[in-house]
């Protein structure tokens, strides 16, 4: 049996968890026009952190994973052509679709003078109308037609940063967009032949797919930002622990266990992004979203909630040595694209504080940003070692793992934790915990 030959444009976590996936058992080349990306990425380095991908990229480079900067007509001759480019929003809150539109151009000018039909399957998350309205009239701008000429699909993808592998080899849905039948059943065999369990596969249009992955996003954003407020009064509350009140109602199959852990807000290059540009595109069709200007303003707030946490415990900030424990947005990724801790890091210099930034992974992104206005270090005791109040803004394991002994280097032992990962009994350390009422 010939192999299908599979092109993926645009290779951050999506397109590169995916490549890496399908990379193992289809004929996979990877598009970026990043070349340092795509130069790495042959040597099968990963120019970002995401755990098990180098495994996955060796693996896929070794079956014939193979990279390139140019949407050319090796790329056209594919079966199909995922597009996972980025697509960001621009500085009014609204979706910048020029990634997306560009690499729909170049397709449809090499696809003028090709023999072959690819489906081309929308994977970025585009705004409602975006497949049918803005991407296929450029893709038949030089007299190409829509299912005579090549198929178009809507698939979005919800894997998370962190899991992306995980996410990627067990989706806990496939959602096919489109309207014909022959081109959703081509995609559907390749997940079929793709996955080594029976898949759960949903076939619907393409608006409705599109609306289903800012729906998906928007209700975790939701979820999160209801606990945070819950955790925001149980603060206020002695003898209340959030966490606690997560776990029984998360026991009421209606509400469900996930995505019910308070903090210090969402962050990432998905959540905020994705809620305001729903909000942008709702007003722009006559409806202003009450509740999901809600949910964006109690995250954007929720960097107050941990601020006057640490004002509250140590009285004068300035000169104070802060030590931030988790620069990324989450744990097990280097990403801090709307990261928490880069805010409460710029309120603290705004406060007159000496900040410590530690992160098992995301230093030098976040040189990027502070330079030498802060200091960075690998090494918790480093962190800890004289510091007036140390921040847990961060979920990563090695926090767990602090004992008293490590926190009783710091000058005085004020540690304030926004995921609650610690708990503390000894007198002379004061812990605060984001949710906890004392
Ligand atoms: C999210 C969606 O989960 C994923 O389906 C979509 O494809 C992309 O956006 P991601 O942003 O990678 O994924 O990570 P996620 O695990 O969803 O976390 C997003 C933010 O929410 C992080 O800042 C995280 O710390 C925060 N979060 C998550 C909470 O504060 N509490 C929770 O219970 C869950």
């Amino acid at each position: 049996m010939i192999k299908k030959k599979i092109a993926i444009i645009g290779l951050g976590y999506v397109g590169l968890s995916l490549a890496v996936f399908l990379g193992s058992k289809f004929k996979v080349i990877g598009v970026d026009s990043n070349k340092n990306r795509i130069t790495a990425l042959g040597k099968g380095i990963s120019y970002f952190y995401e755990p098990k991908i180098k495994f996955y990229l060796k693996r896929a480079i070794k079956n014939g994973l193979t990279f390139t900067d140019k949407i050319d007509r090796e790329i056209i001759s594919c079966d199909i052509i995922f597009v996972t480019v980025g697509t960001p929003i621009d500085k009014f809150g609204s979706i910048d679709l020029s990634n997306i539109k560009a690499v729909s151009s170049d397709i449809a000018k090499n696809l003028a003078n090709a023999k072959n039909k690819p489906t081309i399957v929308i994977k970025s998350t585009v705004i409602p109308g975006t497949t049918l309205q803005v991407i296929k009239p450029i893709l038949e701008k030089y007299d190409l037609k829509e299912s005579e000429d090549f198929d178009l699909l809507t698939n979005p993808e919800f894997l998370r940063e962190g899991s992306a592998m995980q996410d990627t080899i067990a989706p806990h849905v496939i959602v096919i967009g489109g309207s014909n039948q022959k081109a959703i059943q081509k995609l559907t065999d390749i997940y079929k032949s793709a996955y080594k369990k029976k898949q759960n596969i949903v076939e619907t249009n393409n608006i409705t797919a599109e609306v289903i992955k800012y729906a998906n996003n928007a209700f975790l954003a939701t979820k999160i930002s209801f606990i945070n407020s819950i955790a925001n009064i149980c603060q206020k509350l002695p003898d209340t622990n959030v966490d606690k009140i997560a776990e029984i109602i998360g026991m009421d199959p209606r509400i469900g266990r996930q995505f019910l852990k308070a903090g210090p807000g969402y962050g990432g290059s998905c959540f905020p992004k994705d809620v305001q540009a729903l909000i942008n595109f709702a007003h722009n069709i006559g409806y202003d979203s009450v509740l999901l200007n809600a949910v964006k303003n109690t995250n954007s707030s929720q960097v107050n909630a941990v601020m006057s946490l640490i004002k509250q415990n140590i009285k004068n900030l300035n000169g104070k040595k802060v030590a931030i424990l988790g620069l990324a947005f989450k744990e097990n990724t280097d990403d801090i694209r709307e990261s928490v801790s880069t805010k409460i890091i710029s309120l603290l210099l705004k406060n007159g504080c000496k900040v410590c930034g530690h992160d098992p992974k995301a230093i030098d992104n976040t040189r990027i940003i502070f330079g030498n206005k802060i200091t960075y270090t690998k090494s918790l005791k480093d962190a800890l070692t004289d510091s007036d109040c140390a921040v847990i803004m961060t979920p990563w394991q090695e926090y767990r793992n602090i004992k008293e002994k490590d926190v009783l280097v710091m000058k005085s032992p004020i540690i304030i934790d926004t995921r609650r990962v610690i708990s503390m009994k000894n007198k002379d350390i004061t812990q605060v915990s984001l949710g906890i009422g004392k």
